[in-house]
């Protein structure tokens, strides 16, 4: 077999009998709960201003289109996880279900994925801690409060950020059902009393017109405007629910739960987003609050209510680093399958005697820690989009050639009509990933290229199938 085409055997399912089986213990409420949990995030604290700045009130749409396509590859991921519960999430799934080179690209746009979006998360997370260290009064410069694009020197703060969620989890910290469920709280009522103190000013004058720059995707200057280039952003709301198709080993009753958690959380996370952003739009013009590093809290001040403000900014800050942990140890999963199969050198995905993969905790966090200093968040964000696009289609493709190839394969949840649903999130998925930024797309495949070249001077040789 070429090494392009050869794939790999899917292992019996760690659901089967033996030692290793994880306990069934989670229900959907659980499972709800952990993909609200890295779910939201940056995405409606933050990008929300910069997808209205691209679409105006339009973007409430933007919300709807992106949620949509996610709700297809949500589905698609459900199952590949339910037929091989491993590491590796759509890396795995598509060496299984469309060879080597295609999984070792998917992979490659995964590491870029995961450590951007700690960068992206630690962007956001910055603009809410340097808008409560500004309330303070703290005799911080405020060139290190902002990256050059926003005209300061370097974003300390999401540097910082970066490298205490780093350090963290050198020590060793796993991620607790009790904190997630706590913090997954505290971010859903500060939005809705966000929504309660927007509410009373609500006005609809501020939805006229209501797509200023169209429906579609226009490039302007470096950025692409109109609804379908602000859902081209706003799109890195939605992603996090790997985290529950990780988890479909321990759901009690997979088929029922894995479908109430995925498609539960998707609604319901579409539902807050259409909401919270409608509240915004109505409560201050798109063009005034798009511009605010911290939109929401910038919302309540222009309202006067500078309290309300530092609490939903306060939310922000306690809450988001737990997304930017789970990203981490997605980039460390990531890893460790591509290390195990021979891809990429081993030493790299090596942990410690505690079980924790420092070398590739230290590289994501670094890297994450410098590009969140210097880098602007809608780029940041774009170009993580483009990499989770790519692994949304290999997925979806995944589950339809095994639907084919391997019909026998027990699977205790199948996504419902396939046929539809995963030529749907397929062509979704390829309309949004044309509607980032000429620059965007060019830089992901120029990183692809490299991947290639990485591939063919390593991986091909020592892969464990070679
Ligand atoms: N969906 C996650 C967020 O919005 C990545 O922060």
């Amino acid at each position: 077999m070429s090494f392009i085409t050869r794939r790999r055997a899917i292992e019996p399912p760690v659901h089967a009998e033996g030692q290793h089986r994880l306990k069934p213990s989670l229900g959907w409420p659980h499972l709800m709960a952990l993909g609200v949990g890295a779910i939201i995030g940056t995405g409606i604290y933050t990008l929300t201003g910069v997808a209205a700045g691209l679409a105006g009130p339009a973007v409430i749409l933007s919300f709807a289109v992106a949620g949509a396509v996610c709700a297809c590859a949500a589905l698609c991921y459900a199952e590949m996880a339910s037929l091989m519960p491993q590491a590796g999430s759509a890396y795995t799934y598509s060496y299984v279900g469309l060879g080597e080179m295609v999984a070792w690209i998917i992979g490659w746009s995964l590491i870029l994925e995961y450590t951007l979006v700690c960068s992206a998360v630690s962007v956001g997370w910055a603009g809410y801690a340097a808008g409560l260290i500004k309330s303070a009064h703290w005799a911080i410069p405020p060139a290190l409060l902002a990256g050059p694009e926003a005209g300061g020197l370097v974003n300390l703060p999401a540097v910082f950020i970066a490298l205490v969620v780093t350090g963290v989890l050198l020590i060793g910290t796993r991620e607790s059902a009790t904190v997630n469920f706590i913090l997954v709280c505290v971010k859903l009522v500060a939005l809705a009393g966000f929504v309660a103190l927007t509410l009373p000013h609500f006005d609809a004058s501020h939805f006229h017109p209501f797509a200023p720059f169209g429906y579609g995707a226009e490039q302007i200057g470096d950025k692409k405007f109109g609804m379908m280039g602000a859902a081209a952003i706003i799109f890195f709301a939605f992603y996090g629910f790997d985290a529950i198709s990780t988890a479909a080993e321990e759901a009690k009753n997979p088929k029922r739960d894995l479908t109430i958690g995925i498609v539960g959380s998707m609604i319901m996370c579409t539902l807050i987003y259409m909401v919270v952003a409608a509240c915004a739009l109505g409560a201050s013009p798109y063009d005034v609050f798009s511009k605010s590093p911290e939109p929401l809290a910038f919302v309540l001040r222009e309202l006067g209510q500078p309290a309300a403000a530092s609490v939903i900014a306060g939310a922000a800050v306690v809450a988001l680093p737990t997304v930017i942990m789970v990203f981490m140890f997605g980039q460390s999963r990531v890893f460790f399958a591509m290390a195990r199969d021979g891809l990429l050198p081993r030493g790299l995905a090596g942990v410690d005697s505690r079980g924790v993969p420092v070398a590739v905790t230290v590289l994501t966090g670094l890297i994450s820690a410098v590009i969140a200093g210097v880098m602007p968040l809608s780029e940041i964000a774009s170009l993580a989009n483009a990499g989770t696009l790519a692994a949304f289609i290999a997925t979806i493709a995944a589950v339809m050639v095994l639907r084919r190839q391997a019909p026998e394969l027990a699977r205790t949840f199948k996504t419902p009509l396939i046929w539809v649903i995963g030529p749907a999130g397929i062509a979704g998925c390829l309309y949004l990933f044309s509607s980032l930024a000429a620059k965007t797309i060019t830089f992901f495949f120029a990183w692809n290229l490299i991947g290639v070249l990485v591939y063919l001077a390593y991986g091909r040789a020592k892969s464990r199938l070679a």
